[in-house]
């Protein structure tokens, strides 16, 4: 694959028009120009399988590294009523997502060595884009299932009550999950981010906080930075756009607008966007937890779709000076890779693996209900207008989505080495 003239980002902080030669995958040149009839050569002389060469020139416009989102639900299995890991992972190709990491609570839940690798079985040739998979900690006490498992991101707790039934009370057992894990994930909001806080401070393990919400919480992940924890934040997109004013708007949104933790005030917008910027909080991640209009509306269901306009939305920050370009691409792929050791992922660097999202940052779109491909069939963000638009999302120099086209299912399990 040769790719012409994009708008990269680069070390440097400054933006370039550059040429990027693929083969087998990976990037495997950067340079100002290069040539068609070298990069034939080159490739050819790396490939000799290959029959043809794909061929795109951006005039200008971005290539970001593929979005790395590791905080999904996809569903699959036990819930796919409400998602797959092919409607899934669609909606992630059409957002610019070319890796996503999944949730345990699915059916039956991802506690066990077996459980896991009945998981494993379901995604393979399933998905448009890469992915992995966290562990799931048991209220019965998995430790031993913990130790075992191979090729997780981290162990992920449930210390709130949410959707599945994964809450861990006990402190005991709490102690055994987080001391047998190198990375614990947990869900905790407010009281609960201080005691997984300090359980990682006891047991050595890495902490990861998912969608931090409040001001308080922020609070609380500088301090235990500042005292040396190995600890990371994530915030969701809805936590930074959506806030109560939005839920209580009318009947519909105060049901679709339900979510654990739930939206805050705009104050608590304006405090993560700030510590966003300020390397506080460390990655942006969705919290991709699809549900059926329907359900939404029968009874308090918690959970927003979030993959599919998480980076739309976020160019939409950038466009209105909330976040630079730069940032953005640490938190939603440089950062992600780095923390739970997604190899060669996550940048624009010789070495990498080829996955790219172009932009059109002069198309802006109203989000529509009608065009949303992830099985849930609705949006939180319906109505508000993208920063941009994703042209073409590329997965290991394959084109699996491109202007409302979807290609091959040709994603796979990654390693990580965190
Ligand atoms: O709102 C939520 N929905 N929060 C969670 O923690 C889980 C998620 C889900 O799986 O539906
Ligand atoms: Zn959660
Ligand atoms: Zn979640």
């Amino acid at each position: 694959m040769l790719i012409k003239n994009a708008r990269l980002v680069l070390d440097n902080g400054e933006e370039g028009l550059r040429d990027i030669l693929v083969s087998k995958g990976k990037i495997t040149e950067i340079s100002q120009e290069i040539g068609i009839e070298d990069a034939i050569k080159k490739i050819f002389r790396n490939d000799t399988h290959l029959v043809k060469m794909e061929y795109l020139d951006l005039e200008g416009r971005y290539l970001i590294p593929g979005v790395i989102d590791v905080h999904v639900h996809m569903r699959d299995p036990g819930l796919t009523h409400k998602e797959s890991v092919t409607t899934g992972s669609m909606s992630c190709a059409k957002g610019g997502v070319t890796t996503f990491v999944d949730m345990p609570n699915t059916i039956p839940a991802t506690i066990t060595e077996e459980a896991l690798e009945e998981k494993r079985e379901i995604f393979n040739n399933k998905s448009y884009v890469d992915y992995g998979f966290h562990f799931g900690g048991s209220g019965d006490n998995n430790s031993q299932e913990i130790k075992k498992v191979k090729n997780v991101a981290s162990t992920k707790v449930f210390l709130n009550i949410s959707t599945g039934k994964m809450m861990v009370e006990s402190d005991e057992i709490l102690n055994e999950i987080f001391s047998s894990s190198k990375i614990v994930s947990v869900h905790a909001e407010e009281e609960m981010v201080k005691k997984a806080i300090s359980l990682s401070r006891k047991n050595g393990n890495r902490l990861y906080l998912c969608h931090l919400s409040l001001r308080e919480e922020i609070g609380e992940l500088i301090k235990a930075k500042s005292e040396g924890v190995k600890v990371y934040g994530e915030v969701t997109p809805h936590h930074l756009f959506l806030n109560t004013n939005h839920r209580d708007e009318n009947e519909e949104s105060k049901k679709l607008l339900i979510m654990k933790p739930d939206l805050k005030s705009s104050d608590d917008n304006r405090s993560l966007w700030e510590a966003l910027r300020n390397g506080t909080i460390d990655t942006v991640g969705t919290d991709h937890a699809p549900h059926l209009l329907s359900e939404k509306m029968e009874k308090t269901t918690f959970g927003i779709p979030g993959v599919e306009h998480s980076l739309e939305m976020m160019l939409r920050g950038v466009k209105d000076g909330k976040i630079s370009m730069k940032r953005l691409i640490e938190v939603m792929s440089g950062n992600p890779a780095k923390i739970f050791g997604i190899n060669n992922k996550g940048k624009i660097k010789v070495g990498y693996d080829a996955d790219f999202v172009e932009l059109d940052m002069d198309l802006e779109r109203i989000i529509k209900r009608e065009e949303v491909v992830s099985k849930c069939g609705w949006s939180p963000y319906e109505g508000m207008k993208t920063g941009g638009t994703v042209v073409t999302t590329i997965v290991r120099g394959e084109i699996v989505y491109k202007s409302g086209n979807f290609k091959n299912k040709i994603g796979r399990e990654v390693e990580f080495n965190g």
